[in-house]
């Protein structure tokens, strides 16, 4: 099985009703993790790349175990470029076999991020194979390599905008701002309120008002989620009783991803939650083997948890087991 690009995968969720998960890697336990939990639930998956994962890694090191895995795994995977900031990254990505790539000129005014976003298309669809782009409208808070929205920054995304947006740029899929945002701190705690039974904070809705607006005017065309980790309380109970400070991390409710997921969201971006299970197996494993100094020993518990959770996700929330 080559890797292939969104195209026909997300034609697939949309009908479907469900989304494909889109799991940020840099190292080869991560990418092993999650496509084997996707092979054990027989899901597509997206692996996506940032251009600070690319530089820690090295491109030449995520190619080819993104190879190792398809090859492994036999699953139809995509390979994607997350926040292409520049044309020029996103063509080395396109030029070295990338089947999918996001340029984010969301900080850009309209215009810009309309002639920015049309001349990656242009460049990538004539690419053959066709490589499929994911563009972005409406800000999200938080932070992404060098990009920093600080919380009260963000604009959502202005239903009103999209369909001059797509139609001029034509790109494959958007990614719109409805109220998540990237990190592991995605609310303060004076934006929740404390749920009575569980003593837990509970967000602030996102505005699911705004992606249904946007799905009428776009009938059919598959809607992106970024900044969607649920930031597992347990995973950081874990974290923070074996010698972690992780204090008000708060994530998206899995229930709002499951009903995006349902609706015309067919690609939802989770690597927060996959650094919290690597982050929870390692300091648990070393907490309780301080005798242990193999990393095979740690980073495979990291590796284990990783898995649990991507099958958690594609399962519980995603719905895309048993697509293929
Ligand atoms: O959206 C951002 C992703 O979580 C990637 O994060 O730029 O630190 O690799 P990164
Ligand atoms: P999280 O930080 O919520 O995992 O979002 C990741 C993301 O949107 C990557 O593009
Ligand atoms: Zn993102």
């Amino acid at each position: 099985m080559p890797l292939v690009n969104t195209k026909e995968l997300f034609e697939k969720a949309y009908k479907g009703g469900y989304a494909i998960g889109a799991f940020n890697c840099n190292n080869m336990e991560i990418i092993q993790a999650i496509t084997e939990a996707a092979k054990e639930c027989n899901s597509p998956v997206i692996l996506q790349v940032s251009a600070g994962a690319r530089k820690y890694a090295k491109p030449v090191y995520i190619k080819k175990m993104v190879e190792a895995a398809i090859k492994d795994t036999d699953l139809p995977i995509v390979l994607h470029l997350d926040h292409g900031l520049d044309f020029e990254t996103c063509k080395e990505c396109i030029d070295n076999g990338f089947t999918s790539v996001m340029i984010d000129a969301s900080s850009k005014s309209f215009e810009e991020n309309i002639a920015l976003t049309r001349k990656v298309v242009e460049y990538a669809h004539n690419h053959d194979p066709y490589v499929t782009v994911e563009a972005e409208l409406g800000t999200l808070a938080g932070i992404e390599d060098d990009v920093v929205v600080e919380h009260g920054s963000e604009t959502y995304t202005r239903p009103e905008d999209v369909e001059e947006f797509v139609r001029r740029t034509g790109c494959d899929s958007l990614a719109i701002a409805i109220g998540t945002s990237h990190g592991a701190f995605k609310f303060k705690p004076e934006q929740c309120t404390v749920d009575p039974e569980t003593g837990l904070l509970v967000p602030p809705p996102l505005r699911f008002d705004i992606l249904e607006d946007i799905a009428k005017r776009l009938p059919g065309f598959p809607i992106v989620l970024h900044g969607a980790s649920s930031v597992n309380q347990d995973l950081v109970k874990i974290i923070n009783d074996n010698g972690g400070k992780l204090k008000d991390a708060i994530g998206v409710p899995e229930e709002q991803l499951r009903q995006a997921a349902r609706s015309a969201v067919c690609k939802i971006n989770i690597d927060s939650d996959l650094r919290l299970a690597m982050t929870a197996g390692i300091r648990q494993h070393l907490n309780k083997h301080p005798e242990h100094f193999d990393p095979r020993q740690y980073v495979g518990d990291g590796r284990a948890e990783v898995k649990k959770l991507v099958k958690h996700k594609i399962i519980e929330v995603l719905g895309s087991n048993d697509k293929l």
